[in-house]
């Protein structure tokens, strides 16, 4: 949701505000902008369109231009359209600023402005927060910036340049993500890790509610009685190339294909003795033997390996789970209570609804775990314990590779859940390691089966609406490969309990209408082939999904894909290959823009 990005030191600023939005814009791409000091004077340059239309305009326009301070931001819209005006940065008096969330109480803020005889010219709350800093600045921008965000309600990270004081970057943020780093050529503060990564591998989260002024030397943060903060550094270990297409078309392909390497780095340093293992982690197993109850919730693709773990933990230890969508959960009033357990799944660690039911479950007494891909992240920091996903930056907004980790760390938990009760015996918990370890294997082997799935793609180029069907654990994967083939190939599809189906939806499958239906589990086989007839008999052309056992008869269906041989309770690690790949060729067939499909962005801090 929007990336931002500040710089100040002695390169060209707007190459590397330039090339920062760019590893940013998987975060919002409707428009681009940057300021940035010409001695003295601030100059902005904003463009509609993705950043590369930016790039083009900055080079037009500013070719000349030698800079070495400024701002830059990458908008995903929430309040007011997509149009130049509307894009950051804003400028109002001295202050220039860039924003990333979402200020609650704009209107009534606006029409206090508006009193004053200070008049908006765009449609956004970002424009108001930046008349309503210059509206509190005497000259001093800590003082400024501090008695502002006293006025503002909502979400935000702020980068702000005050024309007084060239060469150096004000930022503070709530909710919203902010990431910094201090290196010999300046310091660099962004929304994401990925944009630093070129100059460090260390940096700082910004702490909430604190005030960084970034100069060319260094970072100071104080807190709001303007006492200096030392921050938390942290350091990651993604290469440059890690945040780079590597020769693939699209990140997304590139992701698909680093799922072993993700799966390995994620089960790999869990598996002691072929037994599942948390000390590194420091989840003791008391967490276990305390909880009489699961809650898992998310949003998304993470809420959908959520559906998969529930399974397995409650086929493992007959403990409840329950998984809630996390923007719903925070408003129904759960029953909470320091038996239950609250596990909050996010790739990124700053989804603003699942932060809040994070919240909401620790202020009600329970305990929290969270499966987090970015370190240092919100969620993360805000769990009482995480298991870290060791996916690597995800760029691409379809989630790929976050998603098969987020189940592996969901079958590491239930193994050790059920291992740490007795419920499981160390050579049962041990076989189930190994289980898990081969999957690593298949998805490898996986990998090749792109041959197989392009015409399927390429059979949905002018599909309008798909149906997925499936039971138990497969019902639960086909919510994901419903999601993943909507949110990039625009084709309308709804997922169905199999069985479910009759009771209304099947008067939508007509001739011709696909349906891809996953029956890879042997406990439903049948009744899944008995609603594969249902629908087959109506005409639907059938997309296949089967274990390697299975006994297909060649008129059940159109097109069968068969996983390599895996245990019945490990196929959504085979088959989220095969839903990725029908996804993405669908997607590539229509000519679309995998990466960045229409109105969605990836890390979404607004609720
Ligand atoms: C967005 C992304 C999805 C992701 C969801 C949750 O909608 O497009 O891919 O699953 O947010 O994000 P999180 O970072 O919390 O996993």
């Amino acid at each position: 949701m929007c990336g931002i990005i500040g710089y100040t030191g002695i390169l060209d600023a707007k190459k590397v505000l330039t090339e920062g939005l760019q590893e940013l814009e998987y975060r919002g791409y409707d428009s681009a902008g940057i300021a940035y000091f010409m001695d003295n004077t601030i100059k902005t340059i904003k463009q509609e369109g993705k950043v590369s239309c930016l790039c083009e305009s900055v080079k037009e326009t500013a070719a000349e231009d030698v800079t070495t301070c400024g701002i830059g931001h990458t908008r995903w819209a929430t309040h007011g359209g997509v149009s130049t005006t509307n894009s950051h940065p804003h400028t109002f008096g001295k202050v220039t600023l860039i924003h990333n969330g979402i200020i609650e109480n704009y209107k009534s803020l606006e029409e206090e402005l508006q009193q004053k005889g200070m008049e908006p010219v765009s449609q956004t709350d970002s424009e108001i927060a930046a008349m309503v800093i210059n509206d509190c600045y005497e000259g001093n921008p800590v003082k400024a910036i501090k008695a502002a965000v006293a006025k503002l309600e909502g979400a935000y990270a702020f980068c702000i340049m005050f024309e007084d004081f060239p060469g150096v970057i004000y930022a503070i943020r709530a909710g919203s993500p902010l990431v910094a780093t201090h290196t010999e050529k300046g310091t660099i503060i962004a929304s994401d890790m990925v944009a630093l990564l070129k100059y460090s591998k260390n940096y700082f989260v910004l702490p909430e509610h604190h005030i960084a002024r970034l100069t060319v030397d260094d970072i100071t943060i104080t807190n709001m009685e303007h006492q200096v903060v030392e921050p938390k550094m942290l350091h990651v270990n993604w290469d440059v190339a890690s945040a780079r297409k590597g020769g693939y078309d699209y990140f997304m392909l590139k992701e698909i294909h680093e799922q072993p390497e993700a799966l390995k780095n994620t089960i790999g340093p869990r598996m002691v003795n072929d037994l599942p293992d948390f000390s590194e982690d420091h989840i003791p197993d008391s967490l276990f033997t305390d909880i009489n109850r699961v809650i898992i919730t998310a949003c998304g693709t993470a809420m959908h390996a959520g559906l998969v773990g529930k399974n397995m933990i409650e086929s493992l230890t007959r403990i409840p789970v329950t998984v809630d969508i996390a923007s719903e959960f925070r408003y129904q009033n759960p029953i909470l209570d320091k038996h239950t357990l609250i596990i909050t799944i996010s790739q990124s660690g700053e989804t603003a609804d699942t932060l809040a039911a994070l919240r909401l479950a620790k202020e009600n007494g329970s305990k929290t775990l969270s499966i987090v891909n970015v370190k240092g992240s919100s969620i993360a920091r805000e769990s009482d314990y995480v298991l870290y996903t060791h996916a690597g930056p995800e760029i691409a907004v379809a989630s790929t590779k976050a998603y098969t980790v987020q189940l592996a760390a969901m079958y590491l938990f239930a193994f050790r859940f059920a291992y740490a009760k007795g419920l499981l015996s160390e050579e049962d918990t041990k076989k189930y390691m190994r289980k898990l370890e081969n999957t690593i294997q298949t998805v490898e082997e996986l990998l090749s089966y792109d041959e197989e799935v392009k015409p399927i793609g390429k059979k949905l180029k002018k599909t309008k609406d798909l149906f997925f069907i499936g039971r138990g654990l497969d019902y639960a994967l086909a919510s994901e490969g419903s999601i993943k083939l909507k949110e990039i190939s625009y084709i309308h599809s709804e997922v169905y309990a199999a069985g479910e189906l009759k009771h209304g939806t099947i008067s939508l499958i007509t001739d011709n209408v696909p349906v891809i239906a996953l029956a890879t589990q042997a406990n439903v086989y049948a009744k899944m082939i008995s609603n594969i007839r249902e629908v087959r008999s109506r005409g639907a052309k059938v997309i296949l999904i089967t274990n390697a056992d299975a006994h297909v008869d060649a008129s059940l269906c159109d097109y069968h894909i068969m996983l390599p041989e895996m245990d019945d309770a490990f196929t959504p690690f085979g088959a989220a290959i095969i839903l990725q790949y029908i996804a993405y060729y669908a997607a590539v067939s229509r000519g679309l823009n995998v990466d960045q499909p229409r109105n969605l962005a990836k890390s979404v801090t607004v609720e």
